[in-house]
């Protein structure tokens, strides 16, 4: 059994194939929670750095989430202000490293919950960008460290084929490794021109009931532009049809997934006591 985390929401965003939106997604919900005030930490799980890149933040000597799996530095030390007040976790390519070393570390896949539970509450809600591996050892301690796993899925063609297999795989993962977080799916990529995907859309729910967010996030040229900019969509384009997409499953989420106190708790306060500076890498 691992320790209830009630005051902490921590969401995984999963799915073993790459390019659905896991990432586009852990961007802006991290950016919609805090822009509505919320304590949110954004934790970039995928050695290819793409979330840590996407808030114009780059890696160079400062400590990163490898740092911490690695147990070289405290999660406090590694975390950096980015963009849209969001705090981030950002990744290094030093990760593959600790999945190298992990075969040889007992409970290598508990390292990144005990890392959270560090950090107290300080934070109500903690999103982890997902690599699209399901099988290795950074999918593991995510799911380990989850409240609720949300399944990334691109409503395209074969979307629900796409959306059974990412579950099937998901489930075998967790399985495997013995913690199952309950899991809640999100389409993204919807292009409701077609009648095609909104018939796609309909099946879908209809597959996957209360499990399934209302709210889709539309295919938007803005989000495409966002990581060039560094910036969260909330910030980049406020009035945006891509801002309203992540403001409407903000709200979604926090129906239903917010931590069991219904005030913020921290009493640290949302941002970390002393961040290091962030490395600004406009593109
Ligand atoms: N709703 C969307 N509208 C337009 N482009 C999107 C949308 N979601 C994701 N993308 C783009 O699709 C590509 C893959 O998205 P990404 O979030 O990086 O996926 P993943 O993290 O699952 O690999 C990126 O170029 C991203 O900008
Ligand atoms: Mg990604």
């Amino acid at each position: 059994m691992i320790e209830p985390r009630p005051n902490v929401s921590v969401l995984s965003l999963v799915n073993q194939k790459g390019g659905c939106g896991k990432t586009t997604t852990a961007v802006n919900l991290a950016g919609a929670l805090a822009a509505r005030g919320e304590p949110v930490l954004l934790i970039d799980l995928d050695p290819q750095a793409h979330a840590t890149l996407a808030l114009g933040c780059a890696i160079l000597d400062e400590p990163s989430i490898a740092e911490v799996l690695l147990d070289e530095a405290r999660p406090i030390e590694a975390i950096q202000p980015a963009p849209g007040g969001i705090d981030l976790l950002p990744a290094s390519p030093r990760l593959g490293e600790f999945e190298d070393v992990s075969e040889r570390l007992l409970h290598p896949e508990q390292r990144l919950s005990r890392s959270i539970t560090a950090l107290g509450e300080r934070y109500r809600w903690v999103i982890v960008d997902c690599p699209p591996r399901a099988d290795g050892v950074l999918c593991a301690n995510a799911l380990f460290a989850s409240t609720t796993a949300l399944l990334i899925v691109e409503t395209g063609a074969f979307a629900l084929q796409g959306a059974l297999q990412a579950l099937r795989v998901f489930e075998e993962t967790a399985e495997r490794q013995g913690r199952k977080p309950p899991v809640k799916v999100i389409g993204t990529l919807f292009d409701r021109r077609t009648r095609f995907a909104r018939e796609l859309l309909v099946a879908m729910h209809g597959r996957f009931g209360e499990e399934m967010f209302d709210t889709v996030i539309r295919t938007s040229v803005r989000l495409r532009e966002a990581p060039a900019v560094g910036l969260p969509i909330q910030e980049l384009a406020p009035t945006s049809r891509a801002a309203a997409d992540f403001d409407a499953l903000t709200e979604e989420i926090m129906q239903t997934l917010a931590p069991s106190t219904t005030e913020s708790t921290s009493s640290s306060g949302p941002t970390p006591a002393a961040p290091s500076t962030p490395t600004r890498a406009r593109g």
